[in-house]
């Protein structure tokens, strides 16, 4: 698979069995995050694998060393339209302000945008200013979802060459 560059930093799609990834799901535990237990224990369990349509998750390596983690799943929606969702985000401290997450949003976003209608994050508070700064919305009085990126609908892009 190609992977995307900034700088030193390689974008993959990520298996968490990696053990590359246990040490950065160590670091993120320690800070006071479960989003990478969670997704570890997701993929153990089979419970999520990002196999369904229109799923993925990625890591950053920065050489041999994964810095960051960003999946992509389906979060059905009650009109019957698919929604996805960004999960398990999370930069290694010692990698932040670099792009890493931007790169990994942003690919998501790319992804996202070819299968589903919007995209959904729960994103805590000290992630505001980044999800807003990628052009997520805000949105109010919903208890799962902050912050949402609408796609313009196919038709209205046209779904030749889709
Ligand atoms: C939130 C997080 C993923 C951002 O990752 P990152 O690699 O540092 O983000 P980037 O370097 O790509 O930042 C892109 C832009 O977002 C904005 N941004 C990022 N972190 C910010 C912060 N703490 N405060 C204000 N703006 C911020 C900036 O505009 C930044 O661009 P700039 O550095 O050129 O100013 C990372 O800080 C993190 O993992 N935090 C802990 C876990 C977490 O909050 N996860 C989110 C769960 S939904």
């Amino acid at each position: 698979m190609g992977g995307s560059m900034v700088t030193g930093y390689v974008l993959k799609r990520l298996r968490p069995t990696t053990p590359a990834f246990r040490a950065l799901m160590e670091e993120s535990r320690l800070e006071g995050y479960w989003m990478l237990v969670r997704l570890a224990d997701g993929w153990a369990s089979r419970r999520n694998r990002f196999l369904k349509h229109g799923e993925a998750l990625f890591g950053v390596w920065h050489g041999r060393e994964v810095v960051g983690v960003c999946g992509l799943n389906i979060a059905p929606y009650f009109d019957g339209r698919e929604l996805g969702r960004v999960r398990h985000l999370f930069v290694s401290a010692q990698h932040r302000r670099n792009g890493v997450g931007r790169m990994l949003v942003e690919t998501v976003v790319d992804r996202a945008r070819r299968h589903f209608a919007a995209l959904n994050t729960r994103a805590p508070q000290e992630a505001f200013a980044f999800y807003e700064g990628l052009g997520f919305g805000p949105v109010k009085g919903e208890e799962f979802v902050t912050h949402r990126m609408k796609f313009e609908t196919k038709s209205a892009v046209g779904r030749k060459g889709d």
